[in-house]
């Protein structure tokens, strides 16, 4: 059914904030620092600017036209752009991957809103073996984790209800800053730290030795994960945009929070993490095995009362929002196709949404306890999800949205919404990102694609 009166973002801050909401997540909290530390710190960092304005942005400009063009769901959208060809397709794919990652992004976001709850009873204070086997217990556990997940899909149900101004544009005007300023001060005590030092120059000294191929495929990956890309989040969003925001600026800004956002997790990270000799390196455990740890050990030794316990309430906090404000996008992608595609109201569209969300999360958080023995491929279900979305859907949307808008999509229709109708002064950029996207982009994808399985 065609929305004739179409929901959107009530301005452009509303349309920065939910839009880096949605980019800024667990990837920059989590993600970027675990792969900073296993790919040479500095020098991960560089490439991946690198990585940014050259796969990152462009991309994210190519779902913004597409979205905003479209104004309607991606799997819309993407068939009123292609006049209803098989490329539409891609919408679809799009839409799926949203679903299927918006299952277990809602379980590891669950697990922050444990550790919100056990850092507040203090639960996390103990020697490393203990922390370690308090993840291990928790998350294996069949009721706990499931618990959190539903909570956590219940408060993105509540917000998106609410719709596009009332819910997701107040949440993020809310929830963003408030998670930048408990960085902020995350960041100031951890890089007060003694020897915080040794942390600070492994994150912003580089070392060109550490550079080798599989840094550069890493790098690429994160930032195309980090900016949210081929998920349906960036489309449905721009979907929501007027036709005086500038696609290009958008993309521009939002790029620079999800890339400070991330560095700034860094320097909470690294500093607090040498200062008591700790190898940053330990991969995906590393904010829920590793910084308990952490915290407590360098905290500790500074005389101002309960200043672990409180960075490491904080530090949780700071994580679950990040993780709400994507998860809401996720999920808006989902309720947004069903509404518009089977025509129901937004509020039972939503409902739907969560309800097939919980049903995957059980699914997802007992296949890495009770259900650990069934096996997809050798992998337990939550790794196959993984698989599945991150390493093959997501390149394989990324990579067909770009040779779709680089050279099915007509290049007037490209060039008018990159210019607002000619009202812009872009011509120039517009050009680069041409370029980018018709040659660069895809061929950059093709190789992640290729690393990824293995094959590279
Ligand atoms: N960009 C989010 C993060 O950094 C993850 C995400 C990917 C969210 C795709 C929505 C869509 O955590």
């Amino acid at each position: 059914m065609a929305n004739l009166e179409r929901a959107s973002f009530g301005s452009k801050l509303g349309v920065i904030l939910a839009t880096a909401g949605s980019a800024v997540g667990l990837g920059n909290i989590w993600r970027f620092p675990y792969m900073t530390g296993q790919n040479g710190g500095a020098v991960f960092i560089m490439i991946y600017i690198f990585c940014v304005l050259l796969l990152g942005i462009p991309c994210m400009i190519s779902e913004f036209i597409i979205g905003r063009h479209g104004k309607a769901n991606t799997a819309r959208a993407f068939s009123i752009l292609s006049g209803g060809t098989l490329w539409s397709l891609i919408g679809y794919m799009g839409v799926l991957t949203g679903f299927l990652i918006s299952s277990y992004y809602a379980v590891v976001s669950g697990w922050c809103l444990e550790y919100i709850w056990a850092s507040l009873l203090g639960h996390l204070q103990g020697d490393p073996a203990y922390i370690s086997s308090y993840f291990t217990t928790f998350s294996q556990d069949p009721v706990k984790p499931v618990f959190w997940t539903i909570i956590i899909l219940l408060a993105t149900f509540l917000i998106i209800e609410n719709g596009v101004r009332d819910g997701i544009e107040k949440a993020s005007k809310m929830m963003m800053p408030t998670l930048f300023i408990l960085l902020l001060v995350i960041v100031v005590a951890s890089c007060m730290l003694p020897g915080a030092q040794e942390g600070i120059e492994f994150l912003l000294k580089p070392d060109i030795n550490k550079m080798t191929g599989d840094v550069f495929l890493a790098a690429l990956g994160q930032s195309f994960y980090s900016m949210s890309i081929a998920m349906g989040c960036i489309c449905t969003y721009a979907s929501y945009f007027s036709r005086q925001t500038k696609l290009a600026n958008a993309a521009i800004q939002i790029g620079v929070i999800d890339f400070v956002v991330a560095l700034l997790a860094g320097l909470v990270i690294f500093p607090a993490a040498f200062s008591v000799g700790v190898n940053p390196d330990s991969g995906p455990s590393l904010i829920f095995i590793t910084l308990p740890n952490v915290f407590q050990q360098a905290f500790n030794g500074i005389p101002i009362p309960h200043l672990g316990y409180m960075i490491s309430v904080l530090f949780y906090i700071l994580l679950s929002m990040a993780a709400l404000t994507s998860l809401i996008s996720l999920h808006e992608v989902s309720t947004a196709f069903l509404e518009e595609e089977v025509g129901t109201t937004r509020k039972r569209a939503a409902l739907a949404v969560t309800i097939g969300c919980i049903v995957m999360g059980i699914v997802c958080s007992l296949s890495l306890g009770a259900w650990s023995g069934i096996r997809v491929f050798g992998m337990t279900i939550f790794d196959a999800f993984d698989f599945v979305t991150g390493q093959l859907f997501l390149p394989m949307v990324g990579f067909l949205t770009c040779i779709f808008i680089g050279w099915f999509v007509p290049h007037k229709l490209v060039r008018d919404e990159f210019s607002n109708g000619g009202t812009l002064r872009n011509q120039t950029l517009f050009h680069y990102y041409l370029f980018l996207v018709k040659y660069v982009c895809p061929i950059c994808i093709l190789f992640i694609f290729l690393h990824q399985l293995g094959l590279l």
